[in-house]
């Protein structure tokens, strides 16, 4: 068993691929996952499976993988809280799950937008800024950069989970690269296909913070290093003056349009 648990998941979801259903049944996509050199052991431990869920999980994947084997799983002691309750988190971590419902609420106006957009009127073209401008300087600049040089400095930027986090906020600006150079050329398709793929990229990502890497990283982190993170989150506020204020703002302004 532990040999099962050293392994690789994309591994072994090529070699048994009915073990990608049954993760997906506990909430865990590795399926899709842009990275996928998780280990199995780091997959049951990072999604804050109880133990009674994480036992009937390896025991499912042990049937898949050695089906000739009578393995019998232990309980471990249960550390986990349970999945689907509330979830609860540090007063940084909170912070963090603040902003999300801001660029969240964002991400719910661009239906909506794009059905609408005429890129031949100057007002749509700026609309199209706008928001652009949402993302590059809230959602990257400011809350990313909390992210990026804050919170994933107390772990090893190499685990896995932290590089999926990393190439989904590289995918993000790529598309913000592509919406800013397409709103110039007046290309709609280009804008509608990017801020469509944005919107589907940062919900995924957020739903993953909110869910998985935020309350495994609360577990991880002592009282000390989240007082320490709360008071530099408390300058990054600080340095970022009004600007998240405006950019809130411009939300609150984006829904009074489109309601
Ligand atoms: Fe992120
Ligand atoms: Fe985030």
């Amino acid at each position: 068993m532990e040999a099962l648990l050293n392994r690789g998941i994309k591994q072994i979801i090529d070699e048994h691929a009915e073990v990608g259903p049954i993760l997906e049944a506990y909430g865990i996509g590795c399926v899709p996952c842009s990275v996928g050199t998780c280990l199995l052991k780091d997959i049951v431990d990072i999604h804050g499976l109880t133990a009674v869920q994480e036992q009937e999980l390896m025991t499912k994947i042990a049937k898949e993988v050695y089906p000739d084997r009578d393995i019998v799983i232990p309980l471990r002691e249960d550390t986990a809280p349970a999945q689907g309750g509330e979830l609860t988190y540090s007063p940084p971590i909170k912070k963090l799950v603040d902003e999300h419902a801001w660029i969240k609420r964002l991400l719910a106006q661009i239906p909506a937008v794009i059905e609408k957009l005429d890129l031949s009127s100057e007002s749509d073209r700026r609309l199209v800024r706008d928001m652009l401008d949402f993302i590059r300087n809230y959602a990257d600049r400011f809350h990313h950069a909390k992210e990026e040089d804050i919170l994933f400095k107390y772990f090893d930027e190499n685990l896995d989970i932290l590089q999926v986090m990393f190439t989904d906020h590289e995918s993000g600006r790529a598309h913000v690269r592509a919406i800013a150079e397409a709103v110039e050329t007046q290309d709609r398709a280009v804008v509608c296909e990017h801020l469509t793929a944005y919107r589907e990229l940062l919900t995924e990502h957020i739903k993953k913070e909110d869910e998985i890497l935020y309350p495994w990283m609360d577990k991880e982190l002592s009282d000390s290093q989240i007082g320490q993170m709360f008071s530099a989150f408390a300058d990054v506020d600080v340095a970022f003056g009004d600007g998240p204020a405006k950019h809130i703002a411009f939300i609150e302004t984006l829904e009074a349009a489109s309601s």
